[in-house]
């Protein structure tokens, strides 16, 4: 696992964008796995920038977002699918049907969570996955106790879970109670992972998901499973790890022909 460590929130994702630029103009037919919820607003903000600059386009770009949650109306602002339109995809040149989402309607759930797998496979598989992690260290909405091999299905919100994102509802209560998203297996799938974490009211998870044990308990620890994950942080979130310090040298002596600006020749 590889863990970059940045002074600043804005320079978090300006590596985010790097990440998912380096992908798009390297691949013919890129294939993105997106997060929503407040950490990757910035690196979303940063990605429409570069857009409207004129140096990237998302023209031959899919995206399958990575949750949604289930019973809100079509169309609800604090859906995900509705999030990630108003913040991303609605100003960069993407295709309207390269968005995909979670199906969350009660009637074809259990179909669709299937589906969803077999959807992402047929489109070769995903690229890149972006991810932020809860408090309690979940990732999508795979809370403490999932399985490390799961797949997308329904799952049931932690109270914390529904506590933290109270602030995109009007409250805790407003939150819903379930919702669809890829498993832990699913995102482990993908070729690279990129964990975004910012403040300090991550700092504990991000230390168990990357110093501590892999366990259900803190389903981001499934990351050290995977081959190519790379954590970025900024200080605030990087405060509780122990290793931070040989992270920053593992950064500096970095050998010039594994830098990213290399591999993308
Ligand atoms: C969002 C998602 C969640 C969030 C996590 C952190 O699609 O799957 O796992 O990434 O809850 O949320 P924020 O970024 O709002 O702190």
């Amino acid at each position: 696992m590889e863990v970059l460590i940045e002074e600043t929130a804005h320079n978090v994702a300006k590596r985010v964008a790097d990440f998912v630029e380096r992908l798009i103009v390297t691949s013919p037919a890129p294939v993105l796995g997106l997060a929503t919820g407040a950490t990757p607003v910035l690196a979303y903000q940063e990605l429409i920038r570069r857009y409207r600059a004129g140096t990237l386009s998302f023209e031959r770009t899919r995206v399958f977002l990575l949750d949604e949650y289930v019973g809100l109306a079509a169309g609800h602002p604090g859906s995900y699918g509705s999030t990630i339109r108003r913040e991303l995809i609605d100003h960069i040149d993407m295709a309207t049907d390269a968005l995909m989402v979670p199906a969350s309607d009660a009637a074809s759930l259990r179909a669709s969570s299937h589906c969803y797998d077999a959807e992402i496979r047929d489109a070769g598989g995903i690229d890149l996955q972006l991810l932020g992690i809860g408090s309690q260290g979940h990732i999508g909405f795979n809370e403490p106790g999932s399985s490390l091999s799961s797949r997308t299905r329904i799952k049931t919100l932690a109270a914390s879970t529904r506590r933290d994102n109270g602030r995109f509802f009007g409250g805790a209560d407003e939150v819903p109670r379930h919702a669809v998203t890829q498993g832990i297996g699913t995102i482990l799938d993908a070729r690279q992972l990129l964990l975004i974490a910012i403040g300090s009211t991550k700092a504990k998870a991000v230390a168990a998901a990357v110093e501590g044990p892999i366990t259900s308990m803190v389903p981001a620890s499934a990351l050290q499973l995977h081959p190519h994950a790379t954590v970025v942080l900024d200080h605030s979130a990087a405060a509780d790890l122990q290793l931070a310090e040989y992270y920053a040298v593992v950064q500096r002596h970095k050998p010039q022909w594994l830098r990213p600006e290399q591999a993308a020749e």
